[in-house]
C-alpha cells in the first residue's frame, strides 16, 4: 500500500530493502491489505450497549471490520491507523473510547459542554495489532454522554494497515515484536461488565519468556529497515508557567508508545528524528484544560513551526486535531510545541487525549542510505 511497485523496484535495485521485507512488499498488493471506512446515519444515547455500530460501508477491504458489531478484527498482524471523528449531542455531554480487546482504552474523544450546539470532535492513533486483536469505539455508558449523527455522516471511523508484521504473517508461530512496546496501561473501567476470559488474552497481556528471537535473522540489519511509524500517547496534563531558567522551547514528552517501529522517536524526550529520508504523515491531538488557552505547534528542527491547533475559548474539556505531511531529510526532528507561558497550558489523563503519530508515507528513492554519523551530527545541530 505505501510503496507502489515502481518504487520497490528502485529499493531493491539500491540494495535497500532486507530480503524477507522486500519479499513481503511484492506480496503487499495481493495479500497484506486491510482498509475500513464507516459511518452512523443516527444518533446513539450512553446505556448499556456502549459499542458503536455503523450503518454504512465506504471501504472494507479484506472484510475486517463488521459494522453491525462495530468491530475490527485483526487478521493480519501488524501496524494500523485508526481515525475516528465523532459529533456531540446538543446538551449531552462526548465522550468516546478507541478500545482494544475488551477493556483496553487506547486514546478519547472528549468534550464536557452540555451547551446545545453540535460539533464534531477527532482522534486517530496507530496501534500494533496480533491476530485477532479487536479494536472498536465505546460510547460512556451513562445517559448524559451521547454521540451525534444523521445522514449528513457527522460519526465516522477509518482504519488501515500501514506496516503488515510480515515476520508473522509468515511464520505464525513466531509472534515477535522487537519494536513493540506494550502497553502497561490495562485500564480497568468500571462500569465494563466482566466478561469471560478468551482463550489466548493471557499470553497477549504477558510476553512469555524464553521465545525470544529465534528467527533473528530477519531482524538483525537494523539498517536496512526501511520503515519508520511512531504513535506515542501522554497520560499527564501539561501547565505552562512563567518561570526564569526553564528551557523556553521544550518538546512535549510522552508516556505511552503504542508503537514506534525503526525506534526513530524518542518517547521521554518527545523528538522524532529522521532516519529514512521521505514524505512522512503526522497527526496530533490535543485536549483543551479549561480556562486556558491551547497553543500546540508541530515543529520541525529548531523552531520551525509547520502547523498548529489553537483553542482559546472558555470552554471545556475538549479537543482539537491537526494533520499534515512533510518531506523529511535524515537528521531532521520534529515535535511538538505547547506554549510555555502562564495561561495556556493542555489536557490528558489516563484516557490520553493527547496523541501523536508519524509514519512514513513514501520513502525517497534517489537518496543513498543515510549513515549514522550524518544523522547524529544533523540532529545535535537541530535540536529545540
Ligand atoms: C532519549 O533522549 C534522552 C535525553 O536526550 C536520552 O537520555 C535517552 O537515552 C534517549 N533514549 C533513547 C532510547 O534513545
Amino acid at each position: 500500500m505505501l510503496l507502489h511497485a515502481s518504487v520497490l523496484v528502485g529499493l531493491l535495485c539500491l540494495g535497500h530493502a532486507g530480503g524477507a521485507w522486500g519479499v513481503a512488499r511484492l506480496l503487499d498488493n495481493a495479500e497484506l491489505r486491510s482498509a475500513f471506512s464507516v459511518s452512523r446515519t443516527n444518533s446513539m444515547e450512553g446505556g448499556p450497549k456502549m459499542i458503536v455500530t455503523f450503518d454504512t460501508v465506504y471501504v472494507n477491504i479484506g472484510g475486517d471490520f463488521d459494522a453491525k458489531a462495530g468491530l475490527f478484527r485483526c487478521r493480519i498482524p501488524g501496524a494500523y491507523y485508526f481515525s475516528f471523528t465523532v459529533g456531540k449531542f446538543p446538551h449531552k455531554d462526548l465522550s468516546v473510547m478507541l478500545m482494544k480487546n475488551r477493556n483496553e482504552v487506547q486514546a478519547i474523544v472528549y468534550e464536557e459542554n452540555a451547551g446545545e450546539e453540535r460539533k464534531v470532535q477527532s482522534q486517530s492513533v496507530m496501534l500494533q495489532l496480533e491476530f485477532d486483536d479487536t479494536v472498536w469505539l465505546r460510547l460512556h455508558g451513562d445517559p448524559h454522554y451521547a454521540l451525534y449523527s444523521n445522514t449528513g455522516h457527522y460519526t465516522t471511523f477509518n482504519g488501515y494497515l500501514i506496516y503488515p508484521d510480515t515476520y508473522s504473517y509468515q511464520s505464525p508461530h513466531h509472534q515477535h515484536h522487537p519494536t513493540y512496546n506494550p502497553q502497561q496501561d490495562y485500564l480497568r473501567l468500571q462500569d465494563t461488565q466482566p466478561v469471560k476470559s478468551r482463550a489466548g488474552d493471557k499470553e497477549k497481556e504477558e510476553p512469555r519468556k524464553g521465545e525470544e528471537v529465534e528467527d533473528g535473522q530477519d531482524y538483525d540489519d537494523e539498517e536496512d529497515d526501511g520503515r519508520s511509524a511512531f504513535s506515542v500517547g501522554r497520560t499527564q496534563s501539561i501547565l505552562g508557567l512563567d518561570q526564569v531558567g526553564m528551557p523556553r522551547h521544550q518538546p512535549i514528552s510522552f508516556d505511552t508508545a503504542f508503537v514506534n517501529i525503526g525506534e526513530d522517536f524518542n518517547v521521554t524526550e518527545g523528538v522524532f528524528n529522521c532516519r529514512v529520508p521521505g514524505a512522512y504523515y503526522f497527526s496530533f491531538n490535543v485536549g483543551k484544560l479549561p480556562q486556558k488557552t491551547l497553543s500546540v505547534k508541530l515543529m520541525k528542527n529548531h523552531l520551525e513551526v509547520q502547523a498548529m491547533i489553537y483553542d482559546d475559548s472558555q470552554g471545556e474539556k475538549a479537543l482539537q486535531s491537526q494533520s499534515l505531511m512533510l518531506a523529511l531529510k535524515p537528521g531532521d526532528i520534529v515535535w511538538l510545541y505547547s506554549h510555555q507561558r502562564d495561561g495556556f497550558g493542555a489536557y490528558s489523563n489516563h484516557a490520553k487525549y493527547i496523541t501523536f503519530t508519524g509514519f512514513l508515507v513514501y520513502p525517497d528513492i534517489t537518496s543513498s542510505s543515510p549513515t549514522t554519523a550524518t544523522t547524529s551530527q544533523s540532529y545535535a545541530a537541530k535540536r529545540p
